[in-house]
């Protein structure tokens, strides 16, 4: 069997239920991916929660006053994102007409949508076949290709995003992203990844070498 049947097979059981996995409009997913930026679910399921409850439509939240979003943002952190996230609703609500850029290349005109999040609300919203690279992919990639490229070098920056894209099954790219990411969350953890009940098992270059928890190579910076 091939990494995307095996990937997805895991990813049917094990996945968790989480709510922006339900929807394909593209203002739930963006509004998610910027609150999990930097972000645990734990941390940040609350806040989405709170921030779809207060702000259903793109509309609502661009007529929020700046001072409303701040404070719900209140403990998340890194508050250039709420600012992000106002700035952009408010271009989508008045300019684009609420419409959100239905692909990849546009969505990354947005403030605050970088490769990462312009990936993931392509994929997930619109199934445009892109690969989504974050520490999650990475970590699972490196360990299963065996790539000691460090991920936060210019050369590994470039390797990994092409490899994700070339492992990425692009029949169901959202589904496969979700799956991935969630398997580098819940299984090929950092530290005590769950080799022992892996599904790769037979083809993991890191487990078959045993350097599973030396992969991902990171240069100190
Ligand atoms: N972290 C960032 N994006 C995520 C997503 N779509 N699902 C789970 N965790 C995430």
């Amino acid at each position: 069997m091939n990494f995307s049947n095996r990937l997805l097979d895991w990813y049917k059981i094990e996945h968790r239920d989480l709510p922006w996995r339900h929807t394909k409009d593209p203002y739930i997913i963006w509004l998610s991916e910027i609150i999990l930026q930097q972000t645990q679910v734990r941390q940040g399921l609350p806040y989405f929660l709170k921030f779809v409850s207060r702000f259903p439509s793109v509309h609502d939240l661009a007529r929020a006053s700046e001072d409303e979003v701040l404070k719900l943002w209140q403990g998340l952190g890194y508050y250039s994102r709420a600012r992000n996230l106002h700035f952009t609703a408010r271009y989508v609500s008045k300019i684009l007409n609420g419409v959100f850029p239905d692909n990849y290349r546009d969505l990354k005109s947005l403030k605050g949508v970088g490769d990462y999040t312009a990936a993931a609300i392509a994929s997930f919203a619109y199934e445009e076949p892109v690969a989504v690279v974050d520490g999650n992919v990475q970590r699972v990639l490196s360990r299963y290709l065996g790539i000691h490229t460090p991920i936060n070098s210019t050369e590994g920056v470039k390797e990994f995003k092409l490899k994700a894209q070339e492992m990425l099954d692009a029949s169901q790219p959202s589904m496969y992203n979700q799956a991935i990411m969630e398997f580098g969350a819940l299984h090929c953890r950092p530290k005590s990844p769950k080799c022992m009940f892996c599904v790769f098992q037979e083809d993991c270059v890191a487990f078959q070498q045993g350097i599973q928890e030396e992969l991902p190579v990171k240069l100190k910076t």
